[in-house]
């Protein structure tokens, strides 16, 4: 396991994902009812700029950079932007806060987090961010073992975020597809939303099909693409599945995704694409 995120903290994949994540439990904390956040691949929650890693890549200057000092912003963009800047207090972009913190700043006081990170440092840094938040819940765990293992939760609503570093490439896929065939039997009811790079699309092409025929009858995708995916040695764009999306979901992912390529686009070729793999519109 060689992954450190903090050499991608804050790219544009980033964006598209943290934008989306919102977007979504926006959608869910409009009801009143409790929820939990499962995080399977939580990461270690926060991210310094300045830090060898990320000043090694500079990934988030064509990612969080392009955005952060930009006014002009439609409003689920807008707001994923007001989220970031919040954990930059004074204005200037020095940290990038991953999935764990940001879902912990959109969600309430009697919400709950599970978070799943199996590098012990990474699992070890995660909880010290965390240590004062009684609504947190670290597990230093595999996260597809944690969520067979926990799933449903109390609360009987929430999101699970499946975000794994796809170092076994297309082999990813075979476990997610496996993480939630199992977790659909214990929890048909929880959203899940699974992010996945795009190096081409022919590599998709197989979680697409298995999600289209598989245990949940609403599944969403929206893809952004910021070169063209004729290249399978780069990351040319990323996806994220939605297995039973809020209600609407789909129209902000339609402004949001228009933003995000606009933002964010590397080359003329740059493109998003929003569609119903299952229902809904399908
Ligand atoms: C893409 S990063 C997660 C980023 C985070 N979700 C965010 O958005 O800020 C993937 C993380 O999964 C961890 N990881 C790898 N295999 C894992 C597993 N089987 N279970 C849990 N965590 C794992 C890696 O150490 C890495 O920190």
């Amino acid at each position: 396991m060689n992954y450190r995120h903090a050499f991608h903290a804050g790219n544009f994949a980033d964006v598209f994902k943290h934008a989306i994540l919102l977007a979504l439990l926006d959608a869910l904390t409009a009801k009143d009812k409790p929820l939990c956040y499962f995080d399977t691949h939580a990461g270690r929650g926060e991210y310094a700029l300045d830090d060898e890693e990320a000043r090694k890549t500079g990934e988030w200057r064509d990612g969080i950079e392009r955005l952060f000092d930009n006014a002009d912003l439609p409003a689920p963009l807008r707001r994923y932007v007001d989220a970031i800047r919040a954990c930059n207090p004074g204005g200037r972009l020095r940290v990038y806060p991953g999935s764990p913190l940001l879902a912990a700043h959109a969600l309430r006081e009697n919400d709950r987090l599970l978070l799943c990170e199996l590098q012990p440092e990474e699992a070890a840094a995660l909880r010290a961010n965390f240590r004062d938040d009684r609504r947190v819940h670290v597990h230093a765990r595999d996260g597809y073992a944690a969520l067979h293992a926990l799933l449903p939760p109390a609360e009987k609503r929430g999101l699970v975020l499946l975000d794994p570093p796809f170092e076994a490439q297309e082999g990813e896929f075979a476990a997610i597809e496996a993480a939630l065939a199992k977790a659909h039997a214990r929890w048909p009811t929880g959203v899940y939303a699974v992010w996945y790079p795009i190096k081409s699309h022919r590599s998709i092409a197989p979680f697409h099909r298995y999600m289209a025929n598989g245990p949940f009858e609403k599944v969403l995708v929206a893809e952004l693409l910021v070169q063209p995916d004729d290249s399978p040695l780069r990351l040319n764009g990323c996806g994220m599945l939605i297995a039973n999306p809020p209600w609407k979901l789909d129209a902000t992912l339609t402004v949001l995704l228009r933003a995000l390529a606009d933002t964010l686009a590397q080359s003329s070729a740059a493109a998003t694409r929003l569609r119903w793999l299952r229902g809904e519109k399908a």
